[in-house]
């Protein structure tokens, strides 16, 4: 092997290495050009109010025998009709600012000799550009930061117009105190801008919580597992978007696999939510106890035309006629490990193993276990976003069944598979189902609403497509 092929593989296994060790997102949120454009509508607001607040130091001067002031300036109004958020490749995102307009007034004092003077004057600045760079981060608890790393003002037009008895003395050097301004107000410009990503965005967004609360029993982290990244295209953030049970939360048996994002960038954001994010979920919902269920007698459908006793399940075992002769049962469904389940272009599927154990309820109401049976089937799933919440349903093809243990001895199972199926299929599953269309909420923040939504299945993960709505505050 020569020196450079050596070279090239040394690079090549770096490469490999650096992708392996690197964090695979849970969740990935990504803001598109669209996405861009109606922050920037919404954004442009917030800054032409701050612009409006800028403090300019006041101006003096000496020109022969002549003091004068330029006091108590002030920005009636700052319009930005024309600006632009743009990503930028690996650096982070420009706003771009063009023809903006201002006008400031102030007062002015004038002394020559023992002669003073004063009154007001009015400016108008125009074709004013500024570009601003902001770098985006991530610290160590995951939070995104955002500062400014570059910006630059620009002004190419301001018109000053004085008033009051001097008025006229003071027009004859305005242009002095014109390009003064407008140096003075370039420089404040920038550092207003600083101020105000470090004080208003950068604040707002430490506020943001990493982890946010779904129910009483679950969880979800979705902390950044590396600095937001830009394309030509997109902001991308990479979340963990793992689910924890609130009671003990510990560490995942698996890793998220990575997630190839299709370019599409019709919608103003795109949620890519990995098999992991739905997988932890199962766990958190196994771990937190929640993956139990009960059928009872008083839970069969009318229409059932049998009943949930000793005296039905007799004829398929009949030890139990002579054991707990005409007593009620149940049956505790549980998941013995939590769902694992995989997702793929023909959409969402799993083989749920459940343990049924089923019961004899005592005439003093004690349970007596009378055997336990495995239940496996193929489930299907589909997914849909219902109003800033994840919501689904669930299909069970044939259920298998295995006999795990038995208190009252052996009997054939395939006597139970009909009963079974009926209860999977006409008790659990609209359970379940119905839990599932309450959804999960999607811990959006506030005030944000989706629409337009589009639903895609994808090689370990699921695509959501959405435009975005701003609530306004009310
Ligand atoms: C079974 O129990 C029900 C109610 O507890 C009772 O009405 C019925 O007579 C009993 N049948 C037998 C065969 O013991
Ligand atoms: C209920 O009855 C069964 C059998 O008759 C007995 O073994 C059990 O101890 C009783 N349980 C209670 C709580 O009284
Ligand atoms: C589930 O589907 C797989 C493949 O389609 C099949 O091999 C397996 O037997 C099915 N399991 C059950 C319990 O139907």
């Amino acid at each position: 092997m020569g020196v450079q092929s050596l070279a090239v593989a040394c690079g090549a296994l770096a490469l490999c290495l650096a992708l392996t060790t690197a964090t695979n997102p849970g969740f990935v949120v990504r803001i598109t050009q669209a996405g861009l454009d109606y922050a920037n509508q919404q954004g442009i607001a917030i800054l032409e109010k701050e612009l409006a607040q800028l403090k300019l130091p006041d101006i003096s001067g000496k020109s022969g025998k002549l003091r004068y002031t330029v006091s108590r300036l002030r920005i009636p109004s700052f319009r930005l009709p024309h600006s632009r958020i743009t990503p930028i490749p690996n650096v982070g995102l420009q706003v771009s600012i063009s023809n903006a307009f201002a006008e400031l007034d102030g007062d002015w004092r004038v002394k020559v000799f023992f002669v003073r003077s004063h009154g007001s004057f009015n400016l108008k600045v125009e074709d004013v550009y500024i570009k601003i760079t902001l770098r985006l981060g991530s610290d160590t608890t995951g939070k995104p930061t955002i500062r400014t790393s570059d910006c630059s003002a620009r002004i190419s037009n301001v018109r000053v117009r004085f008033s009051g008895k001097f008025g006229w003395f003071y027009n004859l050097f305005r242009g002095k105190i014109a390009s003064k301004l407008r140096k003075s107000l370039e420089s404040k410009l920038c550092d207003n801008v600083a101020r105000s990503v470090q004080n208003e965005l950068q604040r707002h967004i430490q506020t943001l919580p990493v982890t946010a609360r779904i129910d009483d029993k679950t969880g979800i982290d979705y902390s950044l597992v590396a600095p937001p990244r830009t394309t030509a295209q997109s902001l991308d953030l990479d979340l963990k978007g793992e689910f924890y049970s609130l009671d003990h939360r510990s560490t995942v048996p698996f890793s998220p696999l990575p997630l190839a994002f299709p370019s599409d960038h019709n919608r103003m954001v795109y949620f890519g939510a990995s098999s992991y994010f739905f997988n932890t979920a199962g766990i958190a919902y196994h771990k937190a106890g929640a993956l139990v269920f009960e059928i009872t007698e008083a839970m069969l459908p009318k229409d059932a035309g049998f009943r949930l006793d000793t005296s039905v399940f007799s004829a398929f075992i009949p030890q139990l006629e002579e054991m707990y002769p005409n007593m009620t049962m149940k049956f505790r469904l549980s998941a013995p490990t939590a769902p694992f389940l995989t997702i793929g272009p023909g959409g969402i599927s799993f083989q749920p193993t459940v343990d049924a154990q089923a019961y004899a309820i005592l005439p003093n109401s004690s349970l007596a276990p009378l055997f336990l049976l495995s239940l496996t089937g193929n489930v299907s799933a589909v997914i849909n976003v219902r109003s800033g919440r994840i919501v689904g349903s669930v299909d069970v093809g044939r259920i298998r069944l295995s006999l795990k243990d038995s208190a009252v001895g052996n009997f054939e199972v395939e006597f139970l598979q009909s009963i079974m199926n009926y209860l999977t299929s006409n008790v659990l599953l609209p359970h379940v189902n119905a839990r599932l269309d309450e959804g999960f909420p999607l811990a959006l923040p506030n005030r944000i609403q989706l629409s337009n939504i589009l639903v895609k299945y994808r090689q370990n993960f699921l695509l959501l497509g959405a435009d975005v709505h701003f609530q306004p505050q009310k």
